[in-house]
């Protein structure tokens, strides 16, 4: 086909997704439906792929997928970017009225009122309406160079509207729902969650990676523009109308007013809003309307004469903390949560609030009964802030950490000198079951892909699976007692437990979840032990005179073999027949020194049979592509690896040519 054909068709489908990109993100509008979307989407990185030579770092292709960075650089502000001074009542506001119209020598004055969305502020460089660059804020003067993250926001354009060489500036943020679905997600990772949106936010526009950035479902809104006169806009209210020409969200809800009246008005309507916004917002914005008075009212230090932040009340209520309840999380955290008596905070009834860890209780010498301020953090979770000491009454009692975990009674402590939490450190304590089940059936221990996180927390629920050795004596009928699986699923599953049972010793210690030993150490324990009679009777000396192996990791081995029911675990393991044996591979020195990423599904290997492979021929595996990568082995359903490694100019193989090289 001719080559200029296919350059429009290209042209013709970036507008279109364009389009359809502002009709779905910024109007909220969308004109057809996903498929329709996804098909044009599909077509375009076909194309995309097919003639390389037509790629282009501002096609709407670039939105999806993402690779790793190697860092942030810093790179000055054009123009500094400033912070706002704050106000927090009517009177304060009225003030600052007073002192704009004295400077100015004015009766009258107009303001644009927006809100102040609680987010990260972000400066965007767009060249012949080009995304050329993304800064954050920084130190104001400086900001890091997150171009790669920034392009992921779908609601950020990649291309304007119109060519304009322009530099625009905003607020990134994460919607309260994705807020909230992200800090269960950590959670139930072990981590802890986000205080408020805008920690969210700026956290994951620090990701190295941009393919999670691509994940998150960060939104923006636009409200300011670098050297407006350079495009003849005179006042604020025509720069927010012409960013919106541009194809740039900015917030539907700014008003214009004409007194500082109207002014404190919308700051009331919008305390009444806020909640059911979708965003968390902290205040309102109020900036002179007209820019030729800017440069009378100039500019403080930190932030301008011409704006100034019109701050809400925080969402605060007084109540009792009747009683402590502490929660065993996946990973063996254990969290203090105050219980309220239940009291009204901004239209939800609030029964139960955060108390972080115990260091926070020491900290603000919080006891039960006493008489609490909760606040919601960021407007979403309560929690306690402080303590109104001169109601106490001499009854109140002292919260103390527990020395037993509530779940299973087991010892209770820190993993390791820095951490706040206090976690359970019973490696069996049946809160961490589902965690543990879900490394047991990970690729890098028995690989049971089957068995998905959903099925195990079906499991665990339903007490079909007690502990890990539970596994292997799952039958058709229990599977079958789990809604969701059909005959042929549950053969597959029960086929794969069968071919667990021979997995190679290293990966049944991963499996066995001790805690601070990951695949390395398992390695090194497998190849020094044989068998896990050894290794369970080892002792601390000999653990240690181990080279990989320090005192803690140790100390964590033996007190993981001491526990009875590792013993009860491990006989079940046994019985079932699953290897507990380490087995001598030959090695060999062929692909020494050669470092191979693997993308997409091999047919005869799983990853973790191929990595095993490579590595006992003395080659590494690598998870991602980089300049030192040498081979990329390349299955069916590729990635985002592939095309990295053909940037990069990276050896393409298929599993027949890996074959080949080890054969
Ligand atoms: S104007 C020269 N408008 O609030 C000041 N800022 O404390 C330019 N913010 O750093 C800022 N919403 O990150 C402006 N509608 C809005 C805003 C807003 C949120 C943030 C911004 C700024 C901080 C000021």
């Amino acid at each position: 086909m001719d080559k200029e054909k296919i350059k429009k068709e290209i042209e013709k489908l970036r507008k279109e997704i364009e389009y359809h990109n502002y009709r779905y993100y910024i109007l909220a509008d969308p004109v057809i439906s996903d498929d329709e979307y996804d098909k044009l989407m599909k077509r375009l990185i076909e194309l995309e792929e097919k003639y390389p030579e037509f790629k282009s770092p501002d096609s709407p292709t670039q939105k999806v997928g993402g690779g790793l960075i190697s860092g942030f650089r810093s790179v000055p502000h054009s123009k500094p970017m400033l912070s706002l001074d704050n106000t927090y009542n009517e009177e304060e506001i009225k003030e600052f009225d007073k002192r704009v119209k004295k400077i100015l020598n004015v009766s009258e004055v107009e303001y644009v009122c927006e809100l102040k969305i609680d987010g990260v502020s972000v400066a965007l460089r767009y060249n012949e309406g080009s995304l050329v660059m993304a800064l954050s804020r920084g130190n104001g003067i400086e900001g890091d160079d997150i171009t790669e993250n920034v392009k992921k926001i779908k609601s950020i354009p990649l291309r304007l509207f119109k060519p304009l060489t322009i530099e625009v500036r905003g607020e990134i943020f994460m919607p309260v729902e994705e807020f909230e679905k992200y800090n269960i997600q950590r959670e139930e990772e072990g981590l802890p969650p986000f205080a408020n949106p805008r920690n969210a936010a700026a956290g994951t526009l620090r990701q190295l990676d941009s393919s999670i950035v691509a994940k998150r479902n960060l939104d923006s809104f636009i409200y300011y523009i670098v050297d407006p006169e350079k495009y003849n806009i005179k006042t604020q209210w025509e720069a927010l109308n012409f960013l919106k020409e541009l194809g740039l969200k900015v917030n539907p809800l700014s008003k214009l007013c004409n007194n500082i009246d109207c002014v404190i008005d919308y700051w009331k309507e919008m305390i009444n809003q806020r909640t059911k916004l979708g965003y968390w917002v902290d205040g309102v914005v109020v900036k002179v309307n007209k820019f030729d008075y800017y440069s009378i009212l100039g500019e403080t230090a930190k932030s301008p004469r011409w704006a100034i932040a019109f701050k809400f009340p925080a969402i605060k209520a007084k109540t009792r903390l009747i009683d402590i309840e502490l929660n065993v999380g996946r990973t063996g955290t254990i969290t203090p949560v105050a219980i309220l008596e239940p009291v009204n905070l901004e239209g939800t009834v609030v029964k139960r609030a955060s108390l972080h860890n115990f260091d926070y209780i020491k900290e603000k010498d919080i006891k039960i009964g006493d008489y609490v301020y909760v606040e919601k953090a960021g407007g979403i979770i309560p929690q306690v802030v402080s303590v109104i000491k001169e109601m106490r009454n001499g009854t109140e009692k002292d919260i103390l950490p527990p020395e037993k975990c509530p779940v299973c009674g087991g010892p209770v402590g820190k993993l390791n000198e820095g951490e706040v939490a206090l976690r359970c450190l019973n490696p069996h304590c049946p809160q961490k079951l589902k965690r543990h089940l879900e490394i047991f059936v990970s690729r890098s221990a028995f690989d049971i892909s089957g068995l998905g996180e959903k099925f195990i927390d079906k499991f665990v629920e339903a007490k079909i699976i007690n502990d890990i050795g539970d596994i292997f004596y799952l039958t058709p009928f229990d599977l079958a007692q789990i809604s969701g699986m059909g005959p042929k699923m549950i053969a597959n599953i029960l086929e794969q437990i069968e071919k667990a049972k021979k997995t190679p010793f290293h990966r049944v210690i991963v499996g066995l979840g001790i805690p601070m030993v990951g695949e390395k150490t398992a390695k090194i324990l497998a190849e020094h032990f044989k068998n896990i009679d050894n290794l369970s009777k080892a002792t601390f000396e000999e653990l240690t005179s181990i080279e990989g192996i320090g005192p803690e990791v140790a100390r964590s081995i033996i007190e993981y073999f001491k526990n009875e029911k590792t013993k009860e675990i491990i006989e079940k393991l046994k019985k079932a027949g699953v290897n507990l044996e380490y087995k001598e591979t030959k090695k060999s020195d062929k692909l020494k020194g050669l470092t191979f990423v693997i993308t997409g599904s091999l047919k005869n290997y799983t990853r973790e049979e191929a990595k095993e492979i490579i590595e006992q021929l003395g080659g590494k595996v690598a998870s991602t592509v980089s300049s030192k990568t040498d081979y990329l082995i390349v299955g069916e359903n590729p990635g985002s690896k592939l095309e990295k490694a053909k940037q990069l100019g990276v050896k393409i193989i298929n599993e027949e040519e890996f074959e080949k090289l080890i054969s």
